[in-house]
């Protein structure tokens, strides 16, 4: 695939180097809306470097386009390049409303072009060992969930937070908790969430003060249709501590996966349920360092190829916004609040595909 990155923020760098070292990926164009960034990371990393959208999507070369810029942007950059008849790939979330979102699945259907959403990173190593030992009864029937994705104030390491602050710390890292959850389990059927905002006026690294309008520390339960329960905390007030994992209690045992983000987290088992067993769990293979950021569009070119959906499908991705809506929508007016759609849960990778074949 050839790579149009439309965005060249705090990631994109990243996402660069990663694509740069993944077979059958190209970098071949950048854009952003600020004069001199794509120049920036085309001078580093290759490509061609755009003044504008419209000019990227003109060029023949670019057939994917992965979608970096800020949240509030992502429907219309997401939208811009599938009629141009581009694959997309797009940062997470796919829309910030579930009808936006599944415009987007539309829209791509009816081109028969590839959507991939993060969050993807279900398809670490760590992650994929996890659900290979779920899959495998290692935990017997799994109830609860518990999955914690508390990131910090981000204004202390990120030059622009406003984007970041605008979509709130459920869409912007619940968002990946809540992803591999649903792959692994199936769909919500109803959300019950708490939220408040511990501390409202921030200062960012310019020492410039500014105020958020979403909150801080949110809490949600979400009830799967498969009968897990999942308790899934997002902070941008607690710090990471231990606190980015996820556990799980199934009747014959726990899995605590140490980092969702980290493809070679930790990964303990207790076979007793009473976690004075933990044993440390020996990965499927080597774990990627880190976050693969490009894991996802390899995926995505494949499934081109293959004429399947990707992993991390734009279908799925529109149910998890579906998820941020009813959070959001439960935090403000009480109770539960009901999620109707589905999609096509993804399979394992090959390399973590185990007795089911
Ligand atoms: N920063 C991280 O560590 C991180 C990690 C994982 C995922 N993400 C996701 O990646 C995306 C980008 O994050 P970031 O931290 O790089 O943000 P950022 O604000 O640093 O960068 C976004 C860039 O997009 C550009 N942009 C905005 N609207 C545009 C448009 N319509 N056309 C062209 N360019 C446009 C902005 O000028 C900016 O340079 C977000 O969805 C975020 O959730 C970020």
């Amino acid at each position: 695939m050839r790579v149009g990155l439309v965005g060249c923020g705090n990631i994109a760098g990243r996402y660069a180097e990663s694509i740069a070292a993944a077979d059958g990926l190209e970098l071949v164009a950048a854009t952003d809306a600020l004069p001199g960034r794509a120049e920036e990371l085309v001078a580093r990393h290759g490509g061609t470097a755009y003044a504008s959208l419209d000019e990227l999507l003109a060029d023949p070369s670019v057939d994917t386009v992965v979608n970096l810029t800020g949240a509030v942007a992502h429907v219309a950059v997401t939208r811009a390049a599938l009629e141009a008849g581009k694959h997309v790939h797009s940062e997470k979330p796919l829309a910030l409303r579930h009808g936006d979102a599944r415009g987007l699945v539309e829209l791509a259907d009816e081109r028969g072009l590839g959507l991939s959403s993060s969050p993807a990173t279900l398809l670490g190593e760590a992650q994929q060992t996890m659900w290979r030992l779920v899959r495998d009864g290692a935990i017997g029937t799994v109830r609860v969930a518990y999955a914690e994705a508390n990131w910090g104030p981000i204004e202390s390491w990120h030059p622009d937070p406003t984007t970041i602050h605008a979509a709130g710390a459920m869409a912007d890292v619940g968002v990946y908790p809540i992803a591999i959850l649903t792959a692994m389990f199936g769909p919500a059927r109803s959300a019950t969430a708490y939220a408040t905002t511990l501390v409202p006026d921030r200062f960012d690294l310019r020492g410039t003060p500014f105020s958020i309008e979403t909150p801080d520390f949110i809490v949600a339960l979400l009830e799967l249709e498969s009968g897990v329960v999942a308790r899934v905390t997002a902070s941008f007030y607690v710090g990471p501590s231990y606190q980015r994992g996820i556990e799980l209690h199934g009747d014959d045992g726990i899995l605590h996966l140490a980092a969702w983000g980290d493809f070679s987290s930790g990964l303990l088992h207790s076979s007793t349920g009473n976690a004075d067993d933990y044993e440390e769990v020996a990965l499927l293979r080597p774990g990627y360092e880190g976050t693969d950021w490009s894991r996802a569009i390899v995926d995505l070119a494949a499934a081109v190829e293959e004429g399947r959906r990707p992993r991390a499908s734009g279908e799925h991705a529109a149910h998890v916004v579906e998820i941020l809506d009813a959070i959001d929508a439960s935090r403000r007016h009480g109770g539960p609040v009901a999620i109707t759609s589905s999609f096509t849960r993804p399979k394992p990778l090959p390399w973590a595909v185990g007795r089911e074949g």
